[in-house]
């Protein structure tokens, strides 16, 4: 009789248990970003989102907010420090104000290639790098992919530095990607990304620069059809959290959680280097873009007027980690 009363009783207990668990409210994460969905980082978004689903079994929804609908650009990095959102994965780029050394991944002509750019962010280097994210109370969570940058503008075919004179393009707000168009001779307006087709369709400025993807995807070579391919320096991101939110989660939330952003971060940086490849070969099949691909010499151009303004970052970035990200590359 005793027996059965326990044995009722612990049955009572799990119930109880469960229901509550299993009644119990999911922890949203809201996750917002600029790009469209068809992109490395749209689609990586969606992809950790489902896999968190499935992994917390609903505990841990991640709703995600492409296109800017719910913040564009700096402003995400503010809504994600109040806890209004708590994931974003800006381009390191709008970082400038808050982690200067995250401009390190701005410099033209800093990686020769996309081993030596995964080679300094899982190295030491960029490691380091994401620990400074818990002095502005972010988590860095993993380094994303787009990709290296062209050029495109409309009004006419540019293939060696000089031609970018007296031209106006579009930047984020970055003091290297300024620096980097002045050393042009060119002039830099920052714009949110949201603003750049309409921008170029009007004349506010003439050119761009992207990696394929978001050229593709955001049609910038209806507007501005002559590109150039000088893959002269690369946009990626990084993925970020509200510290005191993920401090907040139990460790076995967490755990599963970076189990999640691994193989998100796998999943993202080969879909960039495929959709790269398959967006570039979308844009050139448009007859009225004009495309311009660099000889080797022609390119030697472009990475000596640009590696000048180096010593321009050498206080903010540190001249150590920019020595040893180049260090990262001999070899490759
Ligand atoms: C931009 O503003 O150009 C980028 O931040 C867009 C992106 O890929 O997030």
């Amino acid at each position: 009789m005793r027996r059965k009363f326990f044995a009722a009783l612990i049955a009572g207990f799990m119930l109880l248990a469960f229901g509550i668990t299993s009644f119990a409210k999911p922890i949203v994460i809201k996750f917002s970003h600029v790009v469209a969905v068809d992109t490395p980082k749209g689609m990586a978004a969606n992809y950790f989102a489902k896999l968190v689903k499935e992994r917390t079994h609903g505990k841990v929804i991640v709703k995600v907010y492409p296109n800017a609908m719910l913040y564009g650009d700096r402003a995400a990095v503010e809504a994600l420090q109040m806890n209004a959102i708590q994931m974003a994965c800006p381009a390191t780029a709008k970082f400038t104000g808050w982690l200067p050394e995250l401009q390190l991944f701005d410099l033209p002509f800093l990686f020769k290639n996309a081993k030596h750019l995964h080679k300094v962010m899982d190295g030491p280097v960029g490691q380091k790098i994401l620990q400074l994210f818990r002095r502005k109370g972010m988590v860095g969570l993993a380094y994303w992919d787009n990709g290296f940058k062209v050029l495109s503008n409309n009004k006419h075919p540019i293939v060696l530095p000089k031609d970018c004179k007296g031209l106006k393009f579009r930047i984020m707000s970055s003091r290297v990607l300024e620096a980097q168009f002045k050393a042009l001779g060119a002039s830099p307006q920052v714009l949110p990304f949201s603003e750049v087709y309409s921008a170029l369709e009007q004349g506010v400025v003439d050119g761009c620069e992207n990696p394929w993807s978001n050229l593709y995807t955001k049609k910038f070579y209806e507007v501005a059809p002559y590109t150039t391919e000088t893959y002269h320096g690369y946009l990626g991101y990084v993925l970020i959290t509200n510290a005191k939110f993920w401090d907040s989660l139990s460790p076995k939330l967490r755990e599963i959680i970076k189990g999640c952003v691994k193989d998100a971060t796998e999943y993202e940086r080969k879909l960039a280097a495929e959709l790269t490849k398959k967006q570039r070969a979308l844009v050139l099949k448009d007859p009225k873009v004009k495309d311009v691909v660099l000889t080797p010499e022609q390119r030697e151009q472009w990475r000596k007027v640009l590696v000048k303004i180096y010593p321009q970052f050498y206080k903010s970035i540190g001249k150590d980690l920019i020595d040893e990200a180049i260090k990262e590359g001999q070899g490759l």
